[in-house]
């Protein structure tokens, strides 16, 4: 039985379908101070469990872990712990003096309520290694091709660093045809600020597909497609696994001039045109 995490419906909803695995009507309720409580389904009793859970708040992670919790309450044989965003994954490491490997603490805090776990597209792959527990990562970057049109002008599949170049070429693969490239990017850790060094790739004329894992404050992908405008690209679209989309970056996208920005469903926004949820029922 899928068992959905209250910020995850939809993405719970289309696993159910495409895993063929029915859906569990979770209650989500809260106490007058402000505490979570979930109440699952009994019907989970001797069945396998899939908890399908983004941490995209500290809310959302205390859900899930209530979740896992009230399912192996209830009887469950299995529990199988599904993460289609990962909150605190970008923090793998302590960046500075004093600081937490947050993705860790928080992988080991999932990983005492399931049995295995399952990721998409974490921002580093090895943040699977922080789990106690067996866990896969998926790549769900594949379905971005799906929105495209099949007429795009000798398009060029383009990531706004050199990280994300294997999505871009999933994505290229998926659209059968294309170049790929990369550009380089640096990140002012205090501000926050971005720069971006264009390739010397020629855009002119072309339609350019941007691909990231994540947009969180649209500043890279903003930047990148500012410096596709200044060459003279075609139609810039933006796309990316986990559209985040933090405080104003729809509207720093969306004056930026491009032709569509769009995700998956792993954060349920506006943009989650595509849906990752077949791609995980494979690994489930
Ligand atoms: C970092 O390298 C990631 O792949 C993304 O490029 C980054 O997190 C996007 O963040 P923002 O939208 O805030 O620029």
């Amino acid at each position: 039985m899928i068992i959905p995490g209250a910020e995850t419906q939809a993405f719970a909803a289309a696993l159910s379908e495409a895993a063929d695995e029915p859906l569990g009507r979770v209650e989500y309720e809260r106490f007058a101070d402000g505490e979570h409580v979930v109440r699952v389904p009994e019907a989970v009793a001797g069945e396998r469990a899939v908890v399908v859970a983004s941490t995209v708040d500290s809310d959302a992670h205390v859900q899930l872990l209530q979740l896992q919790d009230a399912v192996r309450e209830a009887g469950a044989s299995e529990v199988v712990t599904v993460v289609p965003y990962m909150g605190y994954a970008r923090q793998d490491e302590a960046f500075r003096e004093g600081e937490p490997v947050s993705s860790r603490a928080m992988a080991r805090a999932i990983s005492t309520g399931t049995d295995r776990v399952v990721t998409v597209n974490p921002h580093e792959p090895a943040v699977c290694d922080f789990f106690t527990v067996p866990a896969t990562n998926v790549d769900a970057a594949g379905v971005l091709a799906e929105p495209l049109p099949d007429s795009l002008a000798d398009p060029l599949f383009l990531s706004p660093d050199e990280g994300a170049i294997e999505l871009a070429e999933t994505v290229r693969d998926e659209y059968g045809g294309g170049e790929t490239d990369f550009f380089e990017k640096d990140r002012d850790y205090d501000s926050g600020d971005i720069e971006i060094r264009p390739s010397d790739a020629a855009v002119a004329g072309r339609d350019v597909v941007l691909v990231d894992d994540i947009i969180a404050t649209g500043s890279t992908m903003s930047e990148s497609v500012a410096v596709l405008n200044e060459r003279d690209a075609e139609r810039v679209y933006v796309t990316c696994v986990h559209p985040m989309l933090a405080s104003n970056a729809l509207t720093k996208l969306s004056s930026a001039g491009v032709e569509s920005v769009y995700g998956t469903d792993t954060l349920e926004r506006v943009v989650s045109e595509v849906s990752a949820a077949p791609v995980v029922a494979r690994e489930l």
